[in-house]
């Protein structure tokens, strides 16, 4: 990793600066623009032959046991198996998170779209990532419009762990970190229950496909959300900002890092596509995540 960036977080805005900084979020499609936004655009690495965009970001968690400092996490959403994203562009996605060399990886939901018979021919690619610590997932949605179940256990037969509102926790030298998971805000996320038994100063990191979660989880004391769902929007018009997902809720917690109260939130674009096979203005990501110990905040992390 090279040098990193912080992006102040304007907490007390003027009236005059809250309708800018609407404008200006609708205007991107809900990605905003700090002073040192430009900039964040640059911790998006994308390297000749790979197929997919690698967001690389630096999270500061007060936390966060010093023992899991430097922890990295890959992020991958929304793979939507099927006719929009074939097995070949699947495996470059598993090829590209494993050499990240990640910790854990976190596949926050929506393998399939519409059809069953996309299910294990997903689970046995992702059956391939390779991580320090455990691959984990939750379901989406479309998981549970297809089947909940049967998602869950061709995953499982691969060797992830699938979260249904419950957690694990990483133990080292005395210090944990917990890794938590809810199944889609809509098919019965129970987010009581996968936090049961985490002390309330603990490290948390919660995974949920639908970042509606997040007001829930700020008031469970969740330190860090990993989401998807959005799809960044998919398509990013100039002008009229992104088509998918406009209402004000949808529109805050739509792309990348953002918090509510000390609970931060990281929201993947994911790396399929609905309705339409494109994207515009809205690339497809892997997202790697190193977690710090720290005040909390959010970096771009310069390509290493
Ligand atoms: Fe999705």
């Amino acid at each position: 990793m090279g040098n990193s960036l912080t992006f102040p977080v304007p907490e007390n805005l003027r009236p005059g600066d809250r309708l800018s900084r609407m404008v200006g979020r609708w205007r991107s499609g809900g990605i905003e623009h700090y002073a040192a936004g430009a900039r964040h655009q640059g911790a998006e690495r994308w390297r000749s032959g790979e197929r997919f965009i690698v967001n690389q970001e630096r999270i500061w968690l007060d936390a966060l046991p010093s023992v899991f400092n430097g922890l990295r996490i890959v992020q991958i959403s929304d793979i939507h198996h099927g006719l929009f994203l074939p097995k070949e562009w699947l495996l470059e996605a598993v090829q590209q998170a494993n050499r990240l060399n990640p910790d854990i990886i976190a596949l926050t939901g929506d393998f399939v779209t519409y059809s069953r018979r996309n299910i294990d021919p997903a689970a046995e690619i992702l059956g391939r990532l390779r991580a320090r610590y455990g691959v984990f997932a939750v379901l989406g949605n479309h998981d549970f419009r297809v089947d909940a179940d049967a998602v869950t256990q061709a995953l499982r037969r691969r060797r992830i762990d699938v979260l249904r509102n419950r957690h694990i926790s990483l133990g080292f030298g005395g210090s944990s970190l917990y890794l938590a998971g809810v199944d889609d805000y809509g098919y019965g996320a129970d987010l009581r229950r996968a936090v049961r038994g985490i002390p309330p100063e603990a490290a948390t990191i919660l995974m949920a496909h639908n970042p509606r979660i997040i007001r829930l989880a700020s008031r469970h004391n969740v330190s860090l959300v990993l989401s998807g769902h959005t799809h960044g929007g998919q398509f990013n018009v100039p002008l009229l900002g992104t088509i998918y997902g406009r209402s004000p809720e949808r529109l805050r917690y739509k792309i990348g890092w953002d918090k509510l109260g000390t609970t931060q939130i990281y929201v993947s674009r994911g790396i399929g596509t609905i309705v339409l096979p494109w994207r515009l203005r809205c690339p497809a990501e892997i997202t790697h995540l190193e977690l710090l110990e720290g005040a909390a905040g959010v970096s771009a992390a310069a390509a290493d």
